[in-house]
């Protein structure tokens, strides 16, 4: 069995010697143009030309969740793409955001502006009740990230394509539910994926149905978000604020409006790193699994788009 890697911006060496100590039996190898042909990749930000020479790919292995890069590339049509599936990422992501969220609804960031200008200010505490969160997408991370919440106390929204039952999440679905999840919304999480559906979906006409004084975390892609939509809302004081993870281009432009805004808190692209051991070990099982000719989680539906 061979395997080829072919990952930008990525150092490549620790994922081969990863691979080859989890499947011992496979020729693992960095891909190079003009090498031979293999059953399957490991992939992320792949060029075209790499998928033009590896017509015969049974699997394509994307080190990442996120499958909208790849989908956008002439595929070989019989090769599986398998996401990432969790691998320790869900955790992150539960993380980040119970971290966002908790910041805005404790106001620690202006307990820390006022500390640090020497002001000993006690704040009045928010009502929990009236901070409904609402989480777009319900997959993977989207139902860790809501349970998560849910903890807290928080009433927690859900948003998915199909209809959910999730213990202690308010569910809604399709575009028919959309307009009363934002209503029921104060704080919105998005965890969708970027498809040509969801792209933009964070805009000037969703952002302003969520309750006022409302607050955006994105952490799945730049993309979903219109930029001057959001700055126009912080601006008219309809939203009190963003976390955000992720932009249109990255890392940001210098010059960008974000870097500097009071109110929008912003990381590289850090909710939920892809962690070497657990994917490769994920990895590892998937292709021994496909191997024996086993079905396997994660393998994404082009047509779908995730
Ligand atoms: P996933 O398991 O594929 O879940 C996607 C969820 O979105 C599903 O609940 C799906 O609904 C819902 N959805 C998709 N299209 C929809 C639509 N048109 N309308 C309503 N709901 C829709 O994905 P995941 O693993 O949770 O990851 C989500 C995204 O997070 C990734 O695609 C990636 O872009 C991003 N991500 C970011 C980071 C970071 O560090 N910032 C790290 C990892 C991932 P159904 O359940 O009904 O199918
Ligand atoms: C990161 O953004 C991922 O999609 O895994």
């Amino acid at each position: 069995m061979d395997i080829t890697l072919c990952c930008s911006h990525t150092a490549i060496e620790p994922w081969l010697d990863g691979l080859r100590a989890a499947l011992p039996q496979a020729r693992i190898s960095a891909w190079h143009s003009g090498a031979p042909q293999a059953d399957y990749a490991v992939v992320w930000a792949p060029p075209q030309q790499f998928l033009d020479e590896q017509p015969g790919l049974k699997a394509l292995f994307n080190i990442g969740a996120g499958v909208d890069a790849l989908l956008k590339l002439r595929l070989p049509p019989q090769a599986l793409v398998v996401r990432l599936d969790d691998a320790g990422m869900a955790v992150q992501m539960a993380e980040y955001v119970c971290q966002a969220v908790i910041r805005h609804f404790r106001a620690f960031d202006q307990c820390e502006a006022d500390m640090r200008a020497g002001r000993w200010v006690a704040r009045r505490p928010l009502e929990r009740s009236a901070f409904a969160v609402g989480v777009m997408g319900l997959g993977v991370l989207g139902e860790r990230v809501a349970r998560s919440l849910a903890q807290f106390e928080f009433p927690v929204n859900g948003w998915s394509r199909s209809p959910k039952a999730i213990d202690g999440i308010r569910a809604f679905s399709g575009p028919e539910g959309l307009h009363d999840f934002l209503a029921a919304s104060r704080v919105l999480v998005n965890l969708l994926p970027l498809t040509p559906e969801t792209e933009n979906i964070l805009n000037r006409d969703t952002l302003a149905r969520l309750q006022s004084g409302g607050y955006l975390v994105n952490v799945a892609r730049g993309a979903h978000l219109v930029e001057d939509d959001l700055l126009a809302l912080l601006e008219s004081g309809h939203l009190s604020g963003a976390t955000l993870d992720v932009f249109r281009t990255e890392p940001l432009p210098v010059g960008h409006p974000f870097w500097n805004h009071p109110r929008i808190t912003l990381t590289p692209h850090t909710s939920a790193r892809t962690l070497l051991g657990e994917s490769i070990a994920q990895m590892a099982g998937k292709i021994v699994a496909l191997k024996r000719g086993e079905a396997i989680a994660g393998v994404v539906d082009p047509a779908r788009g995730y």
